[in-house]
């Protein structure tokens, strides 16, 4: 099939795409955006986590051919011409990115979470976070990056 949707603001096509591929797939390997990554591949660990039509979403359990027609924003839909979302910048100020394996999904988890919820308690913040598996930094760090956004 060939598919048909906006990602990052932009209208892309793919095609050759079989509709059950993995929108991640599609993204990464069809599309050039290999922002969201690619780790467990069963809604896990929340690397590959991009909005679709707005909500967050693991892109791995999204099968292409529900992208159809869709609006797609993954981790590089949130800087725009280069500039770093406050989410990415606080990220990298507080230090929360070590390997940065799960970094993307983080990203647009904690950027949904505070469209959401701009002040969330220390509770709310593990809660929205907690599909999200780092294992390199032991959370503080990125707990202290929802923290340092959510000033900003
Ligand atoms: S790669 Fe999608 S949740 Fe782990
Ligand atoms: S920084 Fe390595 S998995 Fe989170």
């Amino acid at each position: 099939m060939r598919l048909t949707c906006t990602v990052n603001g932009e209208q892309r096509h793919a095609d050759d795409v079989w509709p059950g591929e993995s929108l991640l797939f599609v993204l990464r390997e069809r599309l050039g955006l290999p922002g969201s990554k690619n780790a467990c591949e069963q809604g896990e660990c929340g690397s590959c986590t991009v909005y679709l039509d707005g909500q967050a979403v693991c892109a791995c359990l999204v099968a292409a051919g529900q992208a159809e027609g869709r609006e797609v924003v993954t981790v590089e839909g949130l800087s725009p011409g280069g500039e770093l979302d406050p989410v990415q910048r606080a990220f990298l100020d507080a230090g929360a990115v070590q390997c940065g394996f799960c970094t993307p999904g983080l990203v647009v988890a904690v950027h949904d979470l505070l469209a959401a919820n701009p002040h969330p308690t220390d509770p709310e913040i593990r809660e929205a976070l907690a599909g999200n598996l780092c294992r390199c930094t032991g959370y503080e760090k990125i707990m202290d990056a929802v923290r340092m956004a959510e000033a900003s």
